[in-house]
């Protein structure tokens, strides 16, 4: 069990409203400056691990100008312990990877870094080089030998012919980048460079930690927000050189290109467990916070303002016939519940899509379509090219995010970020609750824009949203009901998630949080659609959780809920609700009654969801799993 006392972590510190930015990512550091590579390298890994963790490896400079590297698959403190066992020279100048495997399974070989110039250049690589094969056919056939299946070696070894030639690693970058196809962020160093990391990016995130006589490269600021605090966001097709006194920045022509510096909002320990026994619980615990720190400076005098949206305009948004949501996982489920909320409350009609479906399916978006994305990091694959593929078709886009300095954002017209604090932790939790608060911030301000609620109307659902912190507090303290229940089925094969309106999209994110977590079969259903077949999945002790419209804001669902239920316990199915606390109807039927604050039909979800979050982490747990870093997962899918 968790064993974490909700409300509290084990410090006994109560829960406080933290200042939260955030930024999260996968697996990339880089550093020159001070003897201290290790140091950087393997406390920067640390805190990108949950981004990928298959392997792990890094490259050092030593003060000898060798080039040494240690890497092994498996989690970090493999690694870790391979530098116990086979210790390698500190140095000034260094670049550490952690891996989620695409080309070449999680081996050994496989690891990051790769080798070129005959040992003399290193390279880590996150994305896919997606024409590595005619690259590596056309090494082979120079009399190149390769190690590896991967296609970052052939990179590495490209890099290094390049090098031979040009003698200079930033030339040697550019001659090789302008050759790539597919989403790459790559770092490299030469043992005749000390001093000297080079990177460049694609379609994959790489941001600058500013430090003084050292500089960084991360994936995500997690990397070296422990040394700095500035930051600089590497735009699309750039190539960035860092020395301990300068860092350049030109595109893959070698042109200098403008760059902005940014303060990164939150400190280390704000991606530390603190006390908490995953990151998982500690964000769960962090939601009440989460959608606080989202609302905070948008609600004024009850007024939805939403300041980055001004340079959209008002009158774009008042033009909009169409609203497309894009995302993948547990941020589609959150746009599926925001399109209730944006149709009741602006009148506008919202499709809401798959983003690898969108983008390969023809839509057909207008001038007046919006196209709105949803990421918490701000670089899933699947979603950018939607976004980019909306954009090329003349729609307009707008990015819910947790992420400053992502690249969504970046191909956006509009961002709103999320303001979540860092989730660490693979599956979503806080993150989504967040989206959920911003979309709804984004509906009321589009209402208000094309006046479809009334100042009062308005002023009345904005108070609601701000209840909601509270409301998530209170829904938390039923966590130790929600522990004894999963401990009861830590042996359950298969469970279903039923949910009707704004309930089914939480069903699916129930099941969804389930299968991630506890790689149990869940399934969620509109509880509509059993009798058109799913019902037949019943049988004795079957487990099925019920999310129950509220009795008195949905008067028309809920006995319709109640009736299913009475279907399946027919049937002799183990019905667990969450219902509204006194909501007496459900109470013969259910064999577990989890109870929620009341709230008004719409903010249900964000109360209904925070159960099934606890069940899915309870239950992984009783089965021994690791709840932060779930088998075959990483925190963002940055490959298509
Ligand atoms: C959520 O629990 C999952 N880990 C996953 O579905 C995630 O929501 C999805 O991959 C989208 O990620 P993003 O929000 O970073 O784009």
């Amino acid at each position: 069990m968790t064993g974490d006392t909700w409300g509290h972590n084990r410090l006994g510190h109560s829960l406080q409203l933290s200042p939260t930015k955030i930024v999260p990512m996968c697996g990339i550091v880089g550093y020159v400056g001070d003897n201290k590579s290790l140091e950087v390298l393997m406390g920067g890994l640390r805190r990108l691990e949950y981004r990928g963790y298959d392997s792990a490896g890094i490259a050092v400079i030593d003060d000898e100008g060798r080039l040494n590297t240690a890497k092994r698959a498996g989690k970090l403190a493999m690694l870790s312990n391979e530098l116990k066992r086979n210790p390698i020279s500190n140095g000034s100048t260094g670049i550490g990877h952690t891996r989620w495997a695409t080309h070449g399974g999680p081996t050994d070989h496989n690891a990051h870094p790769h080798l070129g110039d005959n040992g003399r250049l290193a390279l880590i690589h996150n994305g896919i080089i997606e024409n590595f094969a005619p690259l590596k056919d056309e090494l082979l056939a120079e009399g190149f030998t390769f190690e590896s299946e991967t296609d970052t070696e052939v990179a590495a070894v490209l890099l290094g012919r390049e090098y031979q030639r040009t003698g200079d690693l930033g030339e040697a970058f550019r001659s090789v980048v302008s050759r790539l196809d597919g989403a790459f962020t790559l770092l490299a160093v030469h043992q005749d460079q000390p001093g000297v990391v080079v990177g460049a990016r694609r379609n994959s995130p790489l941001v600058i930690g500013l430090g003084e006589g050292e500089n960084f490269l991360g994936s995500d600021v997690a990397a070296f927000v422990e040394y700095t605090r500035r930051a600089v966001a590497i735009g699309q097709d750039q190539i960035v050189t860092i020395t301990p006194g300068a860092v350049t920045v030109t595109d893959f022509d070698g042109n200098p290109v403008e760059t902005e510096e940014f303060d990164i909002a939150w400190d280390a320990s704000a991606s530390d467990k603190g006390g908490w026994s995953s990151f998982m619980a500690k964000e769960v615990s962090e939601q009440p916070e989460a959608v606080a720190n989202t609302i905070l400076g948008r609600i004024i005098d009850g007024q939805v303002v939403i300041p980055e949206l001004t340079d959209l305009g008002d009158d774009l948004l008042a033009g909009i016939r169409r609203i497309v949501i894009v995302a993948c996982g547990t941020a589609a489920y959150a746009g599926q519940t925001a399109k209730y909320a944006i149709e009741k409350w602006a009148g506008v009609p919202v499709d809401v899509e798959l983003s690898h479906e969108f983008r390969y399916r023809d839509p057909v978006l207008t001038a007046d379509t919006l196209v709105v994305s949803i990421s918490q990091s701000g670089e899933t694959m699947d979603t950018l090219m939607a976004v980019k593929y909306a954009r090329e078709a003349g729609a307009r886009a707008i990015s819910v995010c947790n992420t400053q300095g992502a690249t969504i954002p970046r191909e956006s017209d509009a961002v709103i970020y999320t303001h979540a604090g860092p989730e660490v932790a693979v599956a979503s939790t806080k993150a989504f609750v967040a989206q959920i608060t911003a979309l709804y911030l984004f509906a009321l301000h589009l209402a208000r824009v094309r006046g479809a609620l009334s100042p009062e109307e308005l002023a009345a659902q904005a108070a609601e949203l701000q209840a909601i912190p509270e409301k998530i507090q209170i829904a938390l303290k039923e966590a130790d009901t929600v522990r004894q229940l999963a401990m009861w089925m830590s042996d359950t094969r298969a469970v279903l998630f039923l949910g009707r309106h704004v309930g089914f999209p939480i069903a699916l994110e129930g099941a969804l949080k389930l299968k991630e977590l506890a790689y149990i079969h869940a399934e969620g259903f509109a509880a509509g659609e059993l009798k058109h077949g799913p019902i037949a999945l019943i049988e004795p002790g079957q487990p099925v959780f019920v999310v129950v419209p509220s009795p008195r804001g949905s008067a028309h669902l809920h006995p319709k809920v109640v009736s299913n239920i009475q279907e399946i316990r027919a049937r002799g199915a183990r019905i667990i609700a969450i219902a509204e606390q006194g909501d007496a109807a459900v109470l013969p039927f259910a064999d577990t009654v989890i109870h929620i604050p009341l709230a008004a039909p719409l903010f249900e979800p964000l109360l209904a969801v925070i159960p099934l979050q606890i069940f899915a982490m309870e239950l992984a747990t009783a089965k021994g799993l690791d709840v932060d870093q779930p088998r075959n997962l990483a925190k963002s899918v940055t490959v298509e």
